[in-house]
């Protein structure tokens, strides 16, 4: 070990690597693999308040360059999670943050409530990436003031730090950041898959079931790192990158566009021990430059 660390919400990492929300699960299967090793902290799949089935399948279909998702935030509700999951999840060896979704504003409140209950997480990630059922669907993240007030609801009711995930899909990520900020967030996540689709030329079939999904390729990492870098000019609280993460160069770009940690996610499901060979990787290239 080189003794460098990277922290977040006054903990110290001796690794920059989160493992990205719907790619990991709780962490459980992981850590029977011994390959939560050099992994900072484990988010875990979306909560909502009810137990939700996802979409029909196919809800993950690959393309060229990418993964295209609809998997529809698949849970067995927050009560499922407090009483059964989160007592096994205090045996995880890192911090698990708990990331949280809802069809209404209260939702993503109400589910913290009951999250609260439990002594394990270290903190949530909010995610606004998903539609907001009273406003017809569209995405809270698509609205700067929605953040707001989902954040605020949010604050209110926890006790912890969370970090309100962004969408790259519709309206100024910097202004939803900033409305994060403003309603008391203590980070953001930059940011959600963005909003992709196949179609068979020759048939016309669209093999998702939902048509458009979220696509994530290591293609996007640009796409980041641009948006990190406008992110952390706009705001003070911590920028947690997410999208496109392979290879530890891209953990330090996105460190570099200003992110204080960095997510890896689909790349997971690639190679389920990226978190030790991203963290070793990084260390080293960073040994290879220092002095
Ligand atoms: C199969 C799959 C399921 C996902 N589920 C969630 C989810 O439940 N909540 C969420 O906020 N993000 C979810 N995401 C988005 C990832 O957490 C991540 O932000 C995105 O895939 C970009 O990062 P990557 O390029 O490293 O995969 C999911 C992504 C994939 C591929």
């Amino acid at each position: 070990m080189t003794g460098r660390t990277w922290s977040l919400w006054n903990r110290e990492f001796d690794s920059p690597v989160i493992l990205a929300s719907g790619t990991a699960g709780f962490g459980f299967e992981l850590m029977d693999m011994g390959y939560l090793d050099g992994v900072a902290a484990v988010i875990s799949k979306a909560t909502t308040l009810r137990p939700r089935k996802g979409n029909p399948p196919p809800r993950i279909v690959e393309t060229r360059f990418g993964l295209l998702n609809s998997v529809g935030l698949a849970n067995p509700g927050v009560e499922e999670v407090v009483t059964r999951i989160l007592p096994e999840a205090s045996a995880l060896p890192v911090p698990l943050i708990v990331n949280v979704a809802g069809e209404t504003e209260q939702e993503f409140a109400s589910v913290v409530e009951m999250l609260e209950k439990s002594p394990v997480p270290f903190g949530y990630e909010i995610n606004v990436s998903c539609p907001n059922v009273s406003e017809g669907g569209v995405a809270f993240g698509a609205s700067p003031s929605t953040v707001e007030r989902v954040s605020r609801l949010v604050g209110q009711t926890s006790s912890r730090p969370f970090s309100v995930k962004l969408t790259p899909n519709e309206g100024s990520i910097t202004e939803s950041a900033l409305a994060a900020q403003e309603g008391g967030a203590g980070a953001v996540t930059v940011c959600n898959t963005f909003l992709g689709m196949t179609v068979d030329w020759r048939t016309g079939m669209i093999p998702l079931e939902r048509k458009v999904g979220g696509y994530s390729s290591p293609a996007l990492l640009p796409l980041t790192v641009a948006r990190v870098h406008i992110t952390c000019q706009a705001v003070d609280i911590p920028v947690l990158a997410s999208g496109g993460v392979s290879r530890p160069e891209d953990v330090l770009e996105l460190l570099a566009a200003g992110a204080s940690m960095v997510q890896v996610g689909t790349w997971l499901m690639r190679r389920p021990g990226s978190g030790a060979e991203l963290r070793d990787g990084v260390l080293e290239l960073l040994e290879d430059v220092s002095p």
